[in-house]
């Protein structure tokens, strides 16, 4: 997620801002920028780290061209971590207007910006970079046109662009108007604004919101508004700070816990307009609305993790918002997949007759899930291959073959190896891949993004839940493409895939007995994992985490396997965990979980087992029972992964290890 820090009070407002982005550096991102109103715009961005930006200040400034940057009182700062459009210098925030008169900063996805971005160029309009982000800003410069002009109706929304609620007049939009008959809805007048600092932006900010679909943080600065900074979000977090010298805006209360513990959180679809010793927040209509006062009793550093002890607890609690950001814009109304930023077209998949899965790791544990699903949609041949082994062992491929590379940093020197060999064999290959702009997805033929936003502990958690997601997106892909699938079959499972982020939400609810149960088992000196079907990469998973983290020793079995060799590792009291399939889905394979549970529990196992509500026949053998919520066969690892993730953390807590960054590992292997 992106970084994003707004002041407006009576002090310097550059070094406020630049501070509040560094207490957010650890959120990751790949290019900075700032934009302050000092008898006019002065605005600086880069790509990379905050260091780049400040040498051009100092350039600036000594050079005498920052025009006031350093002294003007209302500003915006952002750390991009990029989504739409690689990190470069045109691409950082701010972006402004095409006259120069506002900067806007944005953290989120704007679903329609497509559609809103062609309706712009249609009208003119000459775009200086590849983000959504850029749409708001010359939309916010044409509503202030329209409002200073006194027109109390919003200004048209481009054709195609439902402006919900409001009634678009017939007047130009940037010198074009729109064609009679645009959607038109219920008769809306937008509130005249009154003389009062920023009432005007805010209004034009209300007006710009109600036709963004997605999710957005948004702060702008107005050249003739100096003073005042307007912010708006939906389903993105924005928090005020209440200041004795002035106000702050934030994405997290670690940009501005230096100087103030009073803050407002804001609600969803609010307007806040905060000048130097006023804070107002309207809903997007512009009625008059509030925010959750609090106190923030967090210390900086405990800020910067969102009040969780290490980033890793941040990160398994931010995998509902993960998953859903993963699967936003890419579900259609009708249920069916939307991956036109795939760029693979449908003759060449439907010529598809085999994939090849590559990665390492965490992400390998995703491919081997994706396998089960991709197969029995598609019905293609579906390989999951360990990058580090797959060239060197001559596989069979030609330019039929599609091999998806699955990597959350896209650095990953393994997987990286793979796919150049791939494309040596005139493959196609798609990565799968969480950072915008790394070296895997720039040499794949097409990319999915996954959108878990940075992911700081080493231990991956929400990048592998939305790792899933992609791989279940690519999979209904080539199904509905091939019509191997109708599209009620496609809109069916599209709803189930809606449902988890709740679903995984509610098991997040229920972790503290996995916690005390993690306390109870740090001094084992080694847990097995078993499980079927899907049930068994996630045991492989689980086992990966408690290595990774408490250094213990784990293995994951494929429960079938365990008459074969590995039972005979069972011993008094030796913790197995038990990952149970549904009995709705696949009741043959609940049943021969249950009989292993039996041989296991025979032989002296601690029995932790992880099944759904519901199932009652697994309670009579299980030392302790985890729930999780009902869910389809193939999707059950997004919820029974994560008591995985959280037994490891807290074995490797009370074990006094460092969670986020564990001996011996990096976060991304750049290495082979
Ligand atoms: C997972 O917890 C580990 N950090 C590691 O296995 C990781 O998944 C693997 O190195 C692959 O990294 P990537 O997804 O960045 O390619």
């Amino acid at each position: 997620m992106c970084g994003i820090v707004g002041y407006a009070g009576a002090r310097p407002a550059l070094g406020i801002v630049l501070d509040g982005l560094r207490r957010l550096e650890y959120r990751g991102y790949d290019s900075a920028g700032v934009a302050v109103i000092n008898s006019g715009l002065l605005s600086c961005k880069r790509s990379g780290k905050l260091t780049n930006l400040d040498k051009a200040l100092a350039e600036l400034s000594a050079n005498g061209g920052d025009g006031g940057l350093v002294t003007g009182t209302t500003g915006i700062g952002h750390t991009r971590w990029a989504t739409h459009g690689p990190p470069t210098d045109r691409n950082a925030h701010p972006h402004q207007s095409t006259n120069g008169r506002i900067a806007v900063i944005h953290n989120g996805i704007i679903e329609n910006f497509a559609t809103l971005r062609a309706e712009l160029e249609a009208a003119g309009v000459e775009f200086a970079s590849d983000t959504d982000t850029e749409c708001v800003a010359h939309m916010l410069a044409a509503e202030l046109t329209a409002l200073e002009e006194g027109s109390p109706h919003q200004a048209p929304a481009p054709a195609g662009v439902p402006a919900s609620g409001t009634v678009p007049n017939k007047g130009p939009l940037l010198g074009v108007s729109f064609e009679e008959g645009s959607p038109v809805q219920a008769e809306h007048v937008s509130r005249v604004p009154s003389s009062k600092p920023g009432e005007v932006l805010a209004e034009a900010m209300r007006r710009v919101c109600r036709r963004l679909e997605g999710a957005f943080t948004l702060l702008v600065v107005d050249k003739e508004a100096p003073g005042v900074v307007v912010g708006a979000r939906r389903d993105s977090p924005l928090v005020v700070g209440r200041g004795e010298d002035g106000n702050y805006l934030a994405s997290d209360v670690s940009a501005f816990i230096a100087h103030t513990r009073e803050a407002v959180e804001l609600g969803q679809d609010q307007v806040v307009t905060i000048t130097a010793d006023a804070v107002e927040i309207t809903d997007f209509r512009g009625e008059p609305a509030a925010g959750r006062d609090f106190h923030v009793d967090w210390d900086a550093t405990a800020a910067e993790k969102g009040g969780y002890d290490y980033f890793m607890l941040k990160e398994i609690a931010e995998q509902p918002r993960a998953v859903a950001d993963t699967l936003r814009g890419r579900l259609s109304d009708t249920g069916q997949i939307m991956l036109d930023e795939v760029r693979v077209s449908e003759q060449d998949l439907r010529d598809v007759d085999k994939i090849f899965i590559v990665a390492c790791g965490t992400a390998y544990h995703a491919g081997l899930v994706a396998k089960y699903a991709i197969e029995h949609w598609t019905r293609i041949p579906c390989e999951v291959e360990l990058a580090s082994e797959f060239r060197y062992r001559d596989p069979v491929l030609d330019r039929t073959t599609m091999v998806v590379a699955i990597s959350q940093s896209g650095e990953t020197m393994d997987t990286l190896m793979a796919l150049r060999h791939a494309k040596e064999q005139h493959a196609r290959v798609l990565a799968i891949c969480n950072t915008n702009g790394s070296t895997i997805p720039r040499e794949s033929d097409a990319v999915l993004y996954t959108h878990a936003g940075p992911e700081i502990a080493v231990a991956s958690t929400k990048a592998f839940l939305t790792q899933l997601i992609a791989c279940y997106l690519v999979g209904l892909h080539l199904a509905q493409v091939r019509g191997i699938m109708y599209a009620d079959e496609v809109a069916t499972i599209v709803s189930q895939l809606q449902e988890m982020p709740g679903k995984v939400d509610s098991v997040l609810d229920v972790m503290e007995p996995v916690r005390q149960l993690g306390r109870e088992l740090a001094g084992s000196p080694s847990v097995l994992f078993i499980g079927r079907h899907v049930g068994y990469p996630v045991a492989l998973e689980g086992a990966l985490k408690l290595k990774e983290l408490a250094y213990m020793h784990a293995e994951g079995f494929a429960a079938g396997e365990l008459k074969h060799g590995p039972i005979a590792l069972i011993d008094n009291g030796t913790p197995v965990v038990c990952v149970v399939p549904s009995p709705v889905g696949r009741s043959v394979l609940h049943d021969k979980i249950v009989s292993n549970l039996q041989e296991v529990r025979a032989r002296g196992a601690r029995t932790i087992v992880i099944a759904e509500e519901g199932d009652e026949a697994v309670a009579a053998y299980a030392d302790h029972l985890v729930r999780v919520p009902r869910t389809p066969t193939l999707l059950a690892p997004l919820v029974t992964t994560v008591p995985l993730q959280v037994l490891a953390c807290e074995i490797a807590s009370a074990r006094g290890h460092d969670v986020d960054q564990p001996r011996n590992l990096a976060k991304s292997v750049t290495v082979e």
